[in-house]
């Protein structure tokens, strides 16, 4: 590793993808959003019309993707997909279900492996995902794992999805929580399991500044300030 890495993995609604931004730019380390690109290479299958199940065609897809994460002036994410805005698009129920689905493919995880570990430059790298700390970047100096309950996560994202005008069923996202936590847990390649040396912080009861500050201080301790 040429540069300091702090992963953070954890279910869907732990809160890590906002904690992770947040932390990058205080630290002002580049960012890897890992379950974006399973988002992407699900999108690059439903777009060539390659079956999400036929995991030659979504792997190779994924090795070929042209990708960009930038911020647009207000420092909002854009994921630019073959120069196409999908920042939207690929945060969708769908997106999400289809991820899971590619991500349970070995040879797609193969696929994003060497493109996943490029993004670690200097000054450092937060890394955002399910197996940051136990495949692709396991001699990480600060390895976190965040939880919440799954009812807690569920209320999180219908908040989200209600801000956004967007009509769901809280027990529909309840079941889906449940459903993928299930699956990504138990797949055969890179299940979501804490690595061994993992802080494990459940932000059930916790604000994200709560949470955000108990990671700058593990983090000034274990790689230091700077
Ligand atoms: O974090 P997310 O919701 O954007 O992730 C979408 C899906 O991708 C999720 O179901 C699990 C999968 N994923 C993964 O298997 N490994 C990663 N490092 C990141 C995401």
């Amino acid at each position: 590793m040429n540069a300091p890495v702090l992963t953070i993995d954890g279910p869907s609604g732990s809160g890590k993808g906002t904690i992770s931004r947040r932390l990058a730019g205080l630290f002002e380390w580049h960012l890897l959003d890992s379950g974006a690109l399973y988002r992407l290479a699900g999108l690059a299958g439903r777009r060539n019309g390659v079956s999400l199940e036929d995991a030659r065609g979504i792997a190779s897809l994924a090795t070929s993707m042209d990708v960009k994460f930038e911020e647009d002036a207000e420092g909002n994410e854009r994921i630019l997909f073959s120069d196409e805005d999908v920042t939207r698009d690929i945060r969708s129920e769908t997106c999400g279900e289809d991820a899971s689905r590619v991500a349970s493919l070995p040879e797609v995880r193969e696929a994003l492996f060497a493109f996943q570990q490029s993004f670690c430059r200097p000054p450092g790298l937060v890394a955002d995902g399910r197996d940051m700390g136990t495949q692709i970047f396991p001699d990480a100096p600060l390895k976190v794992f965040l939880t919440a309950s799954a009812q807690e996560r569920a209320d999180r994202r219908y908040k989200q999805l209600k801000d956004k005008d967007i009509d769901v069923s809280l027990a529909a996202l309840l079941q889906d929580i449940e459903r993928r936590d299930a699956r990504d847990a138990s797949r055969a390649v890179a299940p979501l399991v804490p690595a061994d040396d993992a802080y494990v912080i459940d932000s059930t009861n916790q604000s994200i500044d709560e949470v955000v500050a108990e990671v700058v201080e593990l983090k000034n301790r274990i790689i230091g300030i700077g």
